[in-house]
């Protein structure tokens, strides 16, 4: 058994309607002043200014900030801090998917302790205290809400830095599953495969403890249950709060055990040719379940028996039948499954592997994984 410091830091508020609930969760923290960090769809869909009527409803002078965009780099960032200098908060709200919340972070920590965002890439190096901080993911995803974790690309280097810091943790998650059934069928499948990813790879990083595996467990259970559910009506508010909760608990699972090789994988597929983090995590994550597997069928036999699908409340096998499983759900979401739909230059592939093997995240992966391991598991992709 592995030791573990499970220090809980985020309130997590959820229910259908619970975005209303905003204002007057921000006043008990003591805001005056909030700046809302959200991107266009989110306002397009009226989500961001519901969050801005409740805050100001709640007696708290409240304010738009909507330059977020997908995979947010250090420019939104510091478009965000330009903004906060201006309006000077006592409180940030990242409003909409991940980008938004990892964007509210990163301007967090820029507004508070100064500098440049690659000066915290990595864990901890924030000195000063931070602003309080609301999370409303609109998406079943990243699980940024439950992580001191800001995910930002260098708008430079294309660099996806994680910045990771206790203080930086969100005080209060609101999930309101009734804001996820706005988003258009594609986050829902790239978001969909992406929080399944989390809940799959932190059940086996080198890191997994009691904790970790407890939220690990119950995020697969909770996603493989309900990911079809949502594929097939959108509407199904029960089957979109399990998946935020999913999501969220998966999240939890990163914030104690980190990931592996998949994201690894993932992030050079991203920064190189702009494929979505969930479609790119499509194609490597059924791979990476056999590359595993073949060390440690024991834990993926064990999510086989915890997994629901279709409606079947049981399922048998291992890394196969499991690698299997995640590959029939990436069809169904319409998914691209193969590198080589997606653009994919294959003599590239070594530029790609060597980025991948200085990924930080892979050194969670059970299996040692080298620059030679992550180039034939993007063979086997192709
Ligand atoms: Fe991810």
């Amino acid at each position: 058994m592995l030791p573990f410091d499970f220090q809980p830091t985020t309130r997590i508020v959820f229910g259908a309607g619970k975005v209303d609930s905003l204002g007057e969760l921000a006043r008990e923290l003591g805001a005056r002043r909030a700046m809302v960090v959200s991107d266009p769809g989110i306002i397009v869909a009226g989500h961001a200014q519901h969050g801005v009527d409740s805050l100001r409803a709640a007696g708290i002078d409240a304010t738009l900030f909507e330059g977020v965009h997908e995979n947010p780099t250090t420019k939104d960032v510091d478009a965000g801090l330009a903004f906060a200098r201006e309006f000077q908060p006592d409180l940030l709200v990242g409003l909409g998917g991940g980008s938004s919340m990892d964007c509210a972070k990163g301007v967090n920590f820029l507004y508070t302790n100064g500098g440049r965002i690659q000066d915290y890439w990595g864990v901890g190096k924030a000195t000063q205290p931070m602003l309080p901080m609301i999370a409303v993911p609109t998406t079943a995803g990243t699980g940024s809400e439950a992580q001191s974790f800001a995910l930002i690309s260098d708008a430079d280097t294309h660099a996806k830095m994680a910045c990771g810091d206790k203080k930086a943790a969100c005080r209060i998650a609101i999930l309101d599953p009734a804001l996820t059934i706005t988003q258009p069928p594609r986050v829902t499948a790239q978001t969909g495969i992406d929080a399944i990813s989390h809940a799959l790879e932190t059940f086996v990083t080198r890191d997994r403890n009691a904790v970790s595996l407890a939220f690990s467990r119950q995020a697969w259970s909770l996603l493989s249950e309900n990911f079809g559910r949502v594929l097939d009506d959108p509407t199904d508010l029960e089957a979109r709060g399990a998946m935020q909760l999913g999501a969220c608990f998966a999240g939890l699972a990163i914030e104690n055990s980190m990931l592996g090789a998949t994201h690894a994988l993932a992030n050079p597929l991203t920064a190189c040719y702009d494929v979505p983090h969930g479609q790119a995590i499509a194609i490597m994550l059924p791979h990476v379940i056999r590359f595993n597997g073949a060390e440690f069928p024991q834990w993926y036999a064990d999510l086989m028996r915890s997994a629901s699908s279709n409606g079947s409340p049981e399922s048998r096998g291992g890394p196969e039948e499991l690698a299997q499983l995640v590959a029939s759900l990436v069809t169904r979401s319409g998914l691209i499954a193969r590198l080589a739909d997606c653009g994919v230059e294959r003599d590239r592939l070594p530029e790609l592997a060597d980025e991948a093997a200085g990924q930080w995240t892979a050194t969670f992966n059970p299996r040692p994984v080298g620059r030679d391991e992550l180039l034939a598991l993007y063979n086997r992709a192709y």
